[in-house]
């Protein structure tokens, strides 16, 4: 996504939403800290953590998300901002000098990194970054194959409604959102233009602005592999903020892991030694 031209607009559409919020402030209190968010955005999510009395850092690759997130901690009471550190740094290669007892990717960060090779380097860096009893939380969406398959007939895009309209504190004027987006089954990806319309009192349109986002889609299984063959052991898997199970069509993923353990680890490598032996035994036959 082009968050560089996103940034000013961010925070007055998701201004309103704070359903997963509480959800990691609780899991924040229950891991040793400090945690650490991967694309930390403007803010939204890590400065309530921070003022709820949770050390946290921040990583965040797009520089003017950063900035907004900076301005907002400077108006942070003093022992309260000096609980967090942010850093500007790509979530699929980064060294922090830092364990962290938590590290969350919310709101669909993961779906930004497209290839395999983005996917594993940022595991493998995050499992660096974890302590032995760490967790990682990892949401993604969950839609439902019905709609997936209606962005993906043709390639007609197909224009919604956002439920997402929102007036600008500023001036006062309504900006309303609508959206195209097209699936595309072999690569998993969602293309979507965004479409802000900000209009005046009568009604017209004064001025339209259009962000680009490209979301790599995961399903259930496939982040399951995936997070096994990065040496972590999928905990917990939750179908949104309070917990509910998986499945749900149309609402969340959140798969909650650990690192593996030595026993865990140790097996694996038993696994991979036979499989060797057994190479090098019908080699040798043939
Ligand atoms: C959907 S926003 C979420 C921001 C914030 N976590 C929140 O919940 O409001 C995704 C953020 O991830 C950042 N991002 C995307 N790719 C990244 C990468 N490779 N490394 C670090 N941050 C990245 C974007 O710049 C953007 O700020």
């Amino acid at each position: 996504m082009n968050y560089q031209a996103y940034a000013h607009i961010y925070d007055d559409e998701y201004r309103d939403y704070t359903e997963d919020i509480q959800f990691y402030v609780r899991w924040a209190r229950r891991c040793a800290a400090p945690a650490l968010e991967l694309g930390c955005g403007t803010g939204r999510i890590l400065l309530a953590l921070a003022e709820a009395g949770c050390p946290v850092w921040g990583l965040e690759l797009c520089e003017p998300m950063l900035q907004r997130a900076q301005e907002k901690l400077a108006k942070l009471p003093a022992h309260v901002a000096e609980t967090v550190r942010l850093v500007q740094g790509d979530m699929r290669d980064f060294d922090l000098g830092q364990e962290f007892g938590l590290i969350y990717l919310p709101f669909r960060e993961f779906m930004h990194l497209a290839s395999e090779d983005d996917q594993l380097n940022c595991l493998d860096a995050i499992h660096r970054h974890l302590t032995p009893n760490g967790r990682l939380i990892i949401n993604l969406y969950d839609m439902d194959l019905v709609t997936l398959s209606q962005r993906s007939e043709s390639n007609v895009p197909l224009y919604r409604q956002h439920g997402g309209d929102y007036v600008d504190p500023r001036n006062g004027q309504k900006v309303f959102l609508s959206s195209a987006s097209h699936y595309k089954p072999a690569t998993q990806t969602l293309h979507e233009e965004r479409f802000y319309d900000r209009v005046d009192e009568q009604g017209a349109v004064v001025e339209r602005r259009m962000v680009t986002i490209t979301q790599r889609w995961f399903f259930r299984w496939e982040m399951h592999h995936l997070l096994h063959r990065a040496n972590f052991r999928v905990h917990e898997l939750y179908g949104g903020y309070d917990r509910q199970p998986v499945g749900e069509m149309g609402s969340e993923m959140i798969f909650i892991a650990r690192p593996a353990n030595e026993k865990e680890l140790q097996s694996e490598v038993e696994w991979l030694e036979n499989k060797l032996a057994r190479i090098r035994t019908s080699k040798k036959r043939s």
